[in-house]
């Protein structure tokens, strides 16, 4: 008989650089899945430093030559360690679907000769990993949007239209490095858009302030007060008026965007974690007020990504959108709050080898539906 299910892998690695989150799943052909277990690998610091100076614009292109191969080795050690811990063989896994680590997205066409076009480019080279781990790897997802004149980004929302369909009008929230949200909702097509910085501003700070990674379950926003008038400042970000489709990340929000706020920053190092945590919350609220309350109601808000254990940011949503709305976690739904990402390209690979249209052009802004994905085989 056939077997109605694939045994997938599907790693992500985003703008946070904090390291690969990696998910062992079974899809099955109506696309319900379920997760049969989960691994994460941290960067090994040279490697994040190596990465956030290549994201900020300051590599070379032989370090990115490397770091390609470098981060490629990391993708199939992170999957070999999951497929160890699950015990189960390499033989039943069907395929690994990976994103890949962005370190440039140009969101807006660059004119050369007469060219103008688009670009995106997320290293982690897929024969590596498929090398590696003797397994099919399915990679390269954003160039086939763009070539099809999208934004390339965001992809995961073709994944949340499956995962929670469009029964109660909902806003799929993720706090990663940036913000993004999903509106699902009877009453319009599938959109989505970057709110704006999520854990990474506060990542940064922390990180100079306190010597710690992340502020970790919200606490030293927690002790500190917003200082409003920052917060007003900060609020003043050009990106925020942008009507969507739009999609930021370091190529903005950058040690350089940093440093310029940093000069205008309260002198209470608290309150500068706290008032950061409050632009975060605000600036998805004053998103969803601009951009998606016009077009539909939203009767609850489901957070995910790092930034969804955060609970100063969770305070802050609960604050600005009052009683009307219910701010819930993807935990909620079953789905690991930092896994659906990983889950979400599983899925986009699954259709690659399906041949099946993986892009939502109201998203992306792509002309057509396309099939993205490349495939290394084994
Ligand atoms: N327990 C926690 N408390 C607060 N923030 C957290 C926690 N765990 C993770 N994070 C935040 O989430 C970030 C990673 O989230 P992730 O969803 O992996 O983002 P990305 O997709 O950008 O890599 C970390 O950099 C950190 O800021
Ligand atoms: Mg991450």
């Amino acid at each position: 008989m056939k077997k109605t299910f694939k045994t997938a892998i599907g790693m992500m690695s985003g703008t946070s650089l904090d390291g690969i989150d990696a998910c062992l799943l079974k899809i099955y052909d109506d696309f319900h899945f379920e997760v049969i277990d989960s691994h994460s690998l941290k960067y090994p610091e040279d490697v994040r430093k190596k990465l956030l100076k290549l994201a900020n614009n300051k590599g070379t292109t032989k370090d990115i030559c490397n770091m390609d191969f470098v981060v490629g080795h990391l993708f199939a050690q992170c999957a070999n360690e999951l497929i160890k811990k699950s015990k189960l063989k390499k033989e039943e896994i069907d395929f690994i679907s990976s994103h890949g680590q962005t370190i440039w997205h140009t969101p807006k066409p660059v004119k050369t000769a007469d060219i103008k076009t688009r670009s995106s480019l997320q290293i982690g080279n897929i024969s590596v990993i498929s090398e590696l781990t003797g397994i099919t790897t399915i990679g390269d997802f954003r160039s086939k949007d763009i070539a099809a004149n999208g934004q390339g980004a965001p992809l995961v929302p073709f994944a949340d239209e499956l995962i929670f369909k469009k029964e109660t009008p909902r806003a799929i929230q993720n706090i990663g490095g940036i913000g993004n949200v999903t509106v699902l909702s009877k009453n319009c097509e599938t959109f989505a858009f970057d709110t704006g910085p999520g854990n990474m501003l506060i990542d940064y700070f922390v990180q100079k302030l306190f010597q710690k990674p992340f502020d970790k379950d919200g606490e030293i926003a927690l002790k500190g007060k917003v200082d409003e008038k920052w917060l007003s400042f900060l609020l003043k970000e050009k990106y925020y008026l942008k009507k969507p489709p739009k999609s930021t990340g370091r190529e903005l929000f950058n040690e350089d965007y940093a440093k310029r706020i940093y000069k205008h920053a309260p002198k209470d190092k608290n309150s500068i974690i706290t008032t950061l945590t409050a632009l975060t919350a605000k600036t998805i609220y004053d998103a969803y007020t601009k951009y998606i309350f016009p077009n539909t109601e939203i009767k609850e808000i489901v957070l995910g990504g790092g930034g969804a254990y955060n609970k100063a940011i969770i305070k802050f949503l609960n604050q600005y959108f009052g009683n009307n709305i219910k701010i819930k976690t993807h935990s909620d739904f079953k789905i690991n709050d930092k896994l659906k990402e990983a889950i979400a390209f599983a899925i986009l690979g699954f259709c690659t080898l399906e041949k099946k249209t993986n892009n939502l052009p109201t998203c992306t802004g792509a002309q057509k539906r396309v099939i993205m994905g490349i495939v290394s085989y084994t």
